[in-house]
């Protein structure tokens, strides 16, 4: 009988990979359980999407329950596949569960028979609720490192600006990293959004651009009223969070400008007082890479009138391989009602750190420093949020940038135009 086990390999550089330790373990490095690459999105308010990957045809069932070993509940998904030039992908299940009481834990597993249970813990339905937010993430040393941190940083929910697995076409590796990152996205939901390395387009060859992140990474876009799984909306705890594309249409004829429109339109303060938006390329930028990119002007230039008149309260970027946040801006100035901006490319990717900037600092960037960690967004109440970044190089605790923000909803000089 075979033993069949993950490890994490050293290829060279500043590149690791996870990876099956036997040879025989199949085209997608099938390893520990038939069931691998176990990942959570909320769908609305009460439920949970399950999305897992088996090599062989199995039922797209989830048993579940609050006890471990227990599973009172049961529900069926769908199954799909994808091809991208010789690869094929293994079976993706997607299962939603639920109603889903908040701030609980469950137990459950995938399939009828398997012996690995795993648990997860639902967002709260109220103030507090804690974001862990990281851009960028890869599949290397760094980003283990930014795993271990995160981990132990107590969150409900993480949010993720693009840039996933760095597969960069060599499809294996988008299995490697729902590997590495199982262990903490079967237990929190993960709600993403797209990078330029979700692309995967070759012209002539694989005309069709995301193919294997929407297949693998399917979000709740069709309850925002979304028709792509590339932008969409969710209302978590008194948090609207809208994930924007930067590599699809945003020009104010596309899909995706009059969905935000609409979308924005719906917001209820009342219900929802913080609205915060991630994007990938970055529209404030001090850092010398990746200036003058479309995506961050062009987008910036369709886009960012919306969100200001919204009174969206935080936008995320990755993209930039740093940190980096900006003060309450709009139109390139200091705007006490327009969103603070924050890069949090930093997770951990391959391509290593972006350290050069452009000097002198611009007054409305506050701080910047190129080291690898991740973000964490405690939103307290109605009024105030507490945002930390938290350097790889520290303990998981320590906070290397903090500031307190207020909601723009409780700023009475800053109504919310529509
Ligand atoms: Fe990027």
């Amino acid at each position: 009988m075979q033993s069949c086990a993950c490890m994490i390999m050293y290829v060279g550089g500043n590149e690791w990979i996870v990876a099956p330790s036997i040879a025989a373990a199949g085209q997608h490095g099938r390893c520990c359980d038939v069931f691998v690459k176990v990942h959570l999105s909320v769908v609305g308010e009460d439920k949970m999407r399950i999305s897992w990957i088996t090599e062989a045809p199995t039922p797209a069932t989830v048993q579940y329950g609050t006890s471990p070993g227990k599973y009172e509940f049961s529900a069926d998904g769908t199954t799909s596949s994808y091809s991208y030039l010789t690869y094929d992908s293994g079976e993706i299940h997607d299962t939603v569960i639920g109603p889903l009481k908040p701030n609980s834990l469950y137990y459950y597993r995938c399939g009828v028979d398997s012996t690995r249970e795993f648990s997860f813990k639902t967002p709260p339905a109220q103030f507090p609720v804690k974001f862990a937010v990281v851009g960028d993430l890869g599949q290397t040393g760094w980003t283990q490192s930014t795993l271990r941190h995160i981990a132990e940083s107590n969150y409900d929910m993480l949010l993720l600006p693009g840039d996933l697995s760095y597969a960069d076409l060599n499809q294996p590796l988008w299995d490697s990293f729902g590997r590495l990152v199982e262990p903490l996205a079967s237990q929190r939901p993960w709600m993403v959004t797209q990078g330029n390395h979700e692309i995967e387009k070759i012209p002539l060859i694989h005309s069709e651009p995301f193919t294997a992140y929407n297949a693998r990474w399917r979000m709740p876009f069709e309850q925002s009223g979304s028709g792509s799984n590339l932008f969409y909306s969710f209302d978590v705890a008194g948090v609207h969070v809208i994930m924007l594309g930067s590599y699809t249409d945003f020009d104010p004829n596309s899909a995706q400008f009059k969905w935000l429109v609409a979308d924005l339109r719906k917001i209820d303060r009342n219900k929802t007082p913080w609205t915060v938006v991630l994007i990938h390329a970055p529209w404030y930028n001090s850092n010398t890479a990746h200036q003058g990119e479309k995506e961050s002007i062009d987008m910036k230039a369709s886009m960012e009138g919306l969100l200001y008149r919204a009174r969206v309260d935080v936008v995320f970027a990755g993209h930039v391989h740093a940190y980096e946040r900006f003060t309450r801006v709009y139109n390139g100035k200091t705007d006490n009602c327009g969103p603070v901006h924050i890069t949090i490319g930093d997770g951990g990717n391959r391509e290593g750190l972006a350290s050069k900037y452009i000097n002198p600092k611009p007054n409305i960037s506050i701080f910047r420093e190129a080291s690898f960690g991740h973000g964490q967004l405690a939103v307290v109440n109605a009024t105030h949020a507490l945002w930390t970044w938290h350097r790889n190089d520290d303990d998981a605790a320590v906070s290397s940038d903090s500031v307190w923000l207020r909601s723009l909803s409780s700023d009475t000089a800053c109504k919310v135009k529509t």
